[in-house]
């Protein structure tokens, strides 16, 4: 089966990586892909992944029998259901679908109707609204969020009135996520731990992944601005079996009948964000796709073959496959360049790395997931601000992390930045 990858970071690594252990797998494909992926699938650079008219194309060309649509962007504007339109098979939701990411005054206001835990909230397009909503709730920290995508950056923790109310300004007024901030949500801060948990679904089964941790902030102690995410763990030790089981039939379960309800059957993976409080669990937010940095942790534990499992998803036929996990502790330690997520320089060589951009002294016990890389005669460059996730599998938590962490130290690029407490508060640190 040959297979075309939509997407170029880490996220679309670790997929072609899990792709391509499938005996099924034939030829794979990625667009645009970087230097990494390029060492085991053919990429297409020049091809963007948000290019649909682009994409398109290249399926026509290639006449893959699959197309793995991994990024939010593509997803929210129609690619799939293009590619359905020309006949492809594709593995990710349609845009009505992906609309659960694309807006959050639409997620908000699904979890409304259908009971689903989730914070208080409020959405407003005008300021003054705003502005008197806050006043009026006079609780903090209160919660500004642009509706539609903005990279990851549309959401404002504000610690007081005027920090709510230069939020609410700078989206509605200053329009600084353009059309994406046209429209927000404010709603209650939740306190408690934050949960990853990725789910595999058809639209009428939902099979969760094991649970994950991101690590957002771009320095140590969770200080500094909020990135793509600096580093993930999995399994999460503090998703106890109890709360998976509350989670499955508070939040799964009605999330997946919901969106049939709609009309929006959501075919794919769908992440749920979620905060551990002290009134169990609630949906911090949804996204259409796998998570990045949580698919380099998720799918190396994924012990079925994920062809099978796209396949079952095509076919509404998910309940009929078993989904095996490993039971070991995956972690990945994103290297950035200094300065991410603001600005940075690219271009720097990446020493350590074999021609397959592996690390040369840890091939064996770490995998090296390019987020962005370029390839140049063998050597590999930085091209992007997130640029290796720096991956290993142990028995325990510990002993991923330890080894993850000896081999970053094996790589260096000129001011590379990683966080050193990837881990920690899952360790109870
Ligand atoms: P989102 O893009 O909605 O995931 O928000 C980004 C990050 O902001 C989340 O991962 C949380 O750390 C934080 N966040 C968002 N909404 C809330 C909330 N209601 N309460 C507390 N933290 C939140
Ligand atoms: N790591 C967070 C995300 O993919 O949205």
């Amino acid at each position: 089966m040959d297979i075309l990858i939509v997407g170029g970071g880490g996220r679309e690594h670790a997929i072609a990586r899990a792709l391509s252990k499938s005996p099924k797998t034939g030829k794979l494909y990625c667009a645009p892909g970087n230097g990494g992926i390029s060492a085991i699938a053919e990429c297409f650079p020049e091809v963007k992944a948000t290019d649909i008219d682009g994409i398109v194309a290249l399926a026509e060309r290639l006449q893959p029998d699959y197309v793995f649509v991994a990024p939010d962007d593509p997803l929210v504007m129609g690619l799939v259901d293009k590619l359905n339109e020309k006949g492809f098979k594709t593995f990710g939701p349609k845009a009505n679908a992906a609309i659960i990411e694309g807006s959050k005054a639409f997620s908000k206001s699904l979890m409304k109707k259908y009971n689903i835990p989730t914070a208080a909230y409020e959405t407003f397009t005008d300021e003054e609204k705003a502005v008197e909503y806050i006043q009026k709730q006079n609780s903090y920290p209160t919660v500004i969020k642009a509706d539609g995508l903005a990279l990851g950056k549309g959401v404002i923790i504000a610690k007081n009135f005027d920090e709510a109310k230069n939020a609410v300004h700078s989206m509605l007024v200053d329009g600084k996520f353009g059309k994406s901030g046209s429209e927000i949500v404010i709603e209650e801060f939740m306190d408690g731990t934050e949960v990853t948990v990725l789910a595999f679904t058809d639209g009428k089964t939902v099979k969760p992944m094991v649970s994950s941790m991101d690590h957002k902030r771009a320095y140590d102690g969770d200080e500094g601005l909020n990135t793509g995410g600096m580093g993930t763990i999995a399994p999460n030790p503090l998703y106890t079996e109890k709360i998976a089981e509350e989670s499955m039939e508070k939040i799964f379960k009605p999330t997946i009948a919901a969106m049939s309800a709609e009309g929006r059957p959501f075919k794919g993976c769908l992440y749920f964000g979620l905060m551990l409080t002290k009134d169990g669990p609630k949906v911090v937010e949804y996204n259409s796709r796998f998570g990045d940095p949580e698919a380099q942790v998720v799918l190396p534990l994924l012990d079925t073959d994920l062809v099978d499992i796209m396949e079952a998803i095509w076919e509404e036929k998910l309940d009929q496959i078993d989904i095996e996990w490993s039971k070991s502790s995956c972690a990945c330690v994103v290297m950035a360049s200094g300065g991410y997520p603001e600005k940075y320089e690219t271009g720097k060589e990446i020493k350590g790395l074999n021609s397959d951009g592996q690390a040369v002294a840890a091939a064996d016990s770490a995998y090296v997931y390019h987020a962005g890389t370029k390839v140049d005669g063998g050597k590999y460059y930085t091209a992007g601000g997130r640029v290796l996730g720096v991956t290993a599998m142990g028995g325990d938590l510990k002993s991923a992390l330890a080894k993850a962490y000896s081999a970053v130290k094996t790589i260096s690029f000129e001011k590379a930045h990683y966080r050193t407490d990837i881990g920690h508060k899952a360790l109870g640190k």
